[in-house]
């Protein structure tokens, strides 16, 4: 089968690696010259774990190919894929389909043979009838069809989430498609994944409904989080507890500085645009996407309550930049929001992230990184745990509070336990967590907003 993907970013690089790996022959379009340079380098242009070795093998058996030539990959393409961005418009937070429909532009005059044309980026409703219509206008000779098949794999686990789906969701009518896209997920197929063929409109929504539920889950636990450390039980606890229902699950259920991403926020904001414009208000996801944008602010609050009420002339150490572990990934990271407020506020911070120092440096103007969560200690009155890195949960929390000026540890992940903070002579906060583990009492709830 020859796939063409258009797009080398998280989801398109990601994909077009794990197809090349069923043994389809997969030509990657992208127009960044420097990823483009680095792909054909053999390199990851992003960090995702296991990505280089999967490009270095599928590269060398000569079945996976990155060009920016458009025509002859779309040409030869049974299946060509979309997997172009679809950020947050700026104004009023719907999705921008600006590169997606640049893109099916570009694929047009190249159309050669029945061709299936599938949105691997998430989409609002409504948008592959309306690249049908677009795709019509320009080729009216053409031979083609319109998929959905939204794509659900995390950062930071995208080649087990793409290997192992839940499920592989395809939204189309026409049977033709339907061969084709069973052929392409065949070797998905019969490792058990259930292959779903659906209506567009309906693959289309379940992409933003499945993100606005997860969004739902965590503003749920964090809220109640707060409530835990007021009457005196632990989040924890609790969300084994209710978690164990299989009715609830016990993921996502772990509370923190709120979620962040390339997804969750830009895709509860199109949700909630799209349900307004059709005079369906999800007003529930308006509360979640509330919640969240105030659990960010309410978290650099914490940490100034933790540093005795004022952060001024403190130094702050940030141990995580980016919106969650394993990945480089900063779109809407947490600490975009807590770092400035603290600099605002006159703290200096010192960062460290594994992975993350590329892309966040130019969004965190002020701060100093450090090469390690020791180097960050070091004279420093407040440590913060912002992202769960694997290997902050290893650091030597003895070690790391002997080199500090000051004892205090806001841990936002929960990612210790105050029986180490306080053998390690740390004065210890952490989220919805029971007070008599926790020495500093979180911000008051007026600060919040
Ligand atoms: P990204 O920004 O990492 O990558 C997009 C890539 O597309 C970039 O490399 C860009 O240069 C390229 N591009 C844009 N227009 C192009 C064109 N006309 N021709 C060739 N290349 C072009 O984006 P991403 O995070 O991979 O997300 C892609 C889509 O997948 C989005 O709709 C997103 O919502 C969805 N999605 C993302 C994730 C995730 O974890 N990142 C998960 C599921 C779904
Ligand atoms: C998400 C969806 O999970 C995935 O299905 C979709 O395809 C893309 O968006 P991703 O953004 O990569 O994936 O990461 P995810 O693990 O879902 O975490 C998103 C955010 O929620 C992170 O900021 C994370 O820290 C936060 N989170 C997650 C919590 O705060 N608590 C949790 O229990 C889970």
């Amino acid at each position: 089968m020859n796939i063409c993907m258009i797009g080398a970013g998280y989801v398109g690089l990601v994909s077009a690696a794990c197809f090349s790996e069923f043994g389809w022959t997969v030509t990657c379009v992208d127009k960044d010259p420097q990823r483009l340079a680095e792909l054909k380098d053999g390199k990851s242009p992003i960090y995702e774990p296991g990505l280089d070795d999967l490009l270095q093998r599928n590269m060398a058996a000569g079945r996976l190919l990155f060009t920016d030539n458009l025509g002859p990959a779309a040409k030869n393409a049974d299946v060509i894929l979309l997997a172009v961005g679809t950020p947050m418009r700026r104004g009023d937070g719907y999705a921008d389909l600006s590169y997606v429909y640049a893109a099916v532009e570009e694929i047009a005059p190249h159309l050669k043979g029945f061709t299936v044309i599938v949105t691997k980026s998430t989409v609002p409703v409504g948008t592959s009838r309306e690249i049908e219509r677009r795709l019509r206008a320009a080729r009216s000779d053409g031979d083609f069809a319109i998929c959905s098949n939204p794509e659900f794999l995390r950062e930071g686990s995208a080649i087990q989430d793409f290997m192992h789906p839940d499920r592989v969701l395809v939204g189309t009518d026409d049977e033709r498609a339907k061969d084709v896209m069973g052929r392409l997920y065949q070797p998905l197929a019969l490792r058990s994944a259930p292959v779903m063929f659906v209506g567009r409109e309906s693959a289309e929504l379940a992409k933003y409904a499945a993100n606005a539920f997860l969004a739902l889950k965590i503003s749920f636990i964090n809220e109640i989080a707060d409530l835990c450390e007021q009457v005196g039980a632990d989040v924890q606890e609790l969300a084994s507890a209710i978690g164990k229902d299989r009715r609830i699950g016990d993921k996502f259920l772990h509370p923190g500085p709120g979620y962040g991403g390339s997804c969750f926020p830009k895709d509860v904001s199109a949700l909630i645009r799209t349900a307004r414009e059709n005079k369906s208000p999800v007003s529930l996801i308006e509360q979640v996407q509330r919640v969240n944008d105030e659990r960010k602010i309410a978290m650099a609050h914490r940490v100034e309550a933790a540093a005795g009420g004022s952060v001024r002339g403190k130094t702050i150490a940030i141990l995580g930049a980016t919106f969650k572990p394993n990945t480089d990934d900063m779109r809407d990271a947490p600490s975009l929001i807590i770092v400035p407020m603290l600099q605002e506020r006159g703290a200096t911070v010192r960062v460290v992230d594994p992975q993350g120092r590329r892309q966040a440096e130019p969004l965190l103007p002020g701060v100093t990184w450090s090469e390690s969560a020791l180097e960050a200690a070091a004279g420093a009155d407040v440590l913060v745990t912002v992202t769960e890195w694997n290997e902050f949960r290893a650091l030597d929390l003895k070690a790391a509070k002997a080199k500090m000026r000051g004892d205090v540890l806001v841990d936002l992940r929960n990612v210790f336990t105050a029986e180490l903070a306080h053998a390690a002579g740390f004065r210890y906060s952490a989220v919805g967590r029971k007070p008599e583990e926790i020495d500093l009492a979180p911000a008051p709830l007026a600060l919040r907003a």
